[in-house]
């Protein structure tokens, strides 16, 4: 029995059964109590919120110059030894995430994300820690300065009365979030696959590590779990996610930097995973890269 079974959550499996389901209009997003969050809401105020963010993630489309050479740079200036997730995946996926936005993003907020989704409360229960720091996140991101991109659009957005108080109070974390988290697990449990030697191509290898497991959705009977390990690693249906191109072609720039780095062969030390139900990836992962010519 696996965690959603003990508290109660029916779990949906298999490729159809869960393409179904993501389709169903029997099944919703919204677990009641009017959240702003687009990921917590269907129907029109769901499809607006969602435009607004897809224009935004489409201005990364196809992925700017500059930033496939600060993705480059960086991965190309890694020592000999380093971690996959410390010094790998996360400056990554941190400055790809703070292009979604336009926001210089420090350390302090990339690690209150993660502890956003380290507590991130999947089972309707009360998990203080992880929505404090989301409000957190809220409250620095609405004081924040921000340059072209991802915030200054939700604010025009709310300017123009497409979106509510709320949803740009919200909307911005939830972004982030999204860019963010599953980039980071995906980067670095594929970065331990190329340093363990396999050549996969990126979308294979999205869909084997498959970064977020479950979503959940809300029916008649309660609350359901949909796995997305068979297949659908960037979900199906109304929320499917918009940003599956950028992933894409972010994780193909710094993998294939990467696989340059590591050209010589590595020694990959002692692999932490982390333990949440949802998000799989990877806690630590230190490679030391082999000297060339001896
Ligand atoms: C490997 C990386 C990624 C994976 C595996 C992934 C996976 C997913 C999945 C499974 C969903 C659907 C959630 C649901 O149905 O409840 C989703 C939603 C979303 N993703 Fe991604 N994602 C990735 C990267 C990104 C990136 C880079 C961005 C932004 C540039 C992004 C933006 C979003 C947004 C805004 C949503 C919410 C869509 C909605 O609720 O309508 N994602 N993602």
């Amino acid at each position: 029995m696996d965690e959603f079974e003990r508290h109660g959550v029916a779990v949906v499996s298999g490729r159809n059964a869960c393409a179904r389901a993501l389709r169903s209009p029997e099944l919703t997003s919204d677990p009641g109590g009017g959240s702003p969050s687009v990921l917590l809401r269907d129907g029109d105020d769901h499809a607006r919120v969602r435009g607004v963010l897809r224009a935004i993630i489409a201005g990364l489309e196809p992925f700017p110059d500059s930033l496939r050479a600060a993705v480059e740079d960086g991965v190309g200036g890694l020592g000999p030894a380093f971690d996959l997730v410390r010094d790998f995946a996360r400056p990554v996926a941190g400055t790809v995430t703070s292009a979604v936005l336009g926001v210089d993003l420090d350390d302090v907020f990339l690690d209150r994300l993660e502890a956003t989704t380290a507590n991130l409360d999947v089972f309707g229960g009360t998990d203080g820690a992880g929505q404090a720091a989301a409000f957190r996140l809220a409250v620095q991101l609405s004081r924040a300065e921000a340059e072209p991109g991802g915030l200054t659009a939700l604010r025009e957005a709310h300017a123009a009365g497409r979106l509510d108080d709320d949803e740009l109070m919200f909307n911005p974390v939830v972004l982030a979030h999204a860019a963010y988290e599953n980039s980071l697990n995906f980067l670095a449990c594929a970065g331990l696959e190329l340093a363990s030697g396999s050549s996969r191509s990126v979308r294979d290898m999205v869909t084997a590590i498959c970064p977020a497991r479950y979503v959940l959705r809300f029916g008649p009977a309660g609350p359901v779990a949909v796995s997305l390990a068979d297949g659908l690693p960037f979900g199906l249906g109304r929320h499917a996610c918009p940003g599956s191109g950028v992933a894409l072609a972010e994780a193909e720039i710094a993998l294939t930097a990467l696989a340059r780095r590591l050209e010589g062969g590595c020694e990959v030390g002692e692999v932490r995973w982390k333990t949440h139900p949802v998000f799989h990836g990877l806690a630590s992962a230190p490679v030391v890269v082999r000297l060339r010519d001896g």
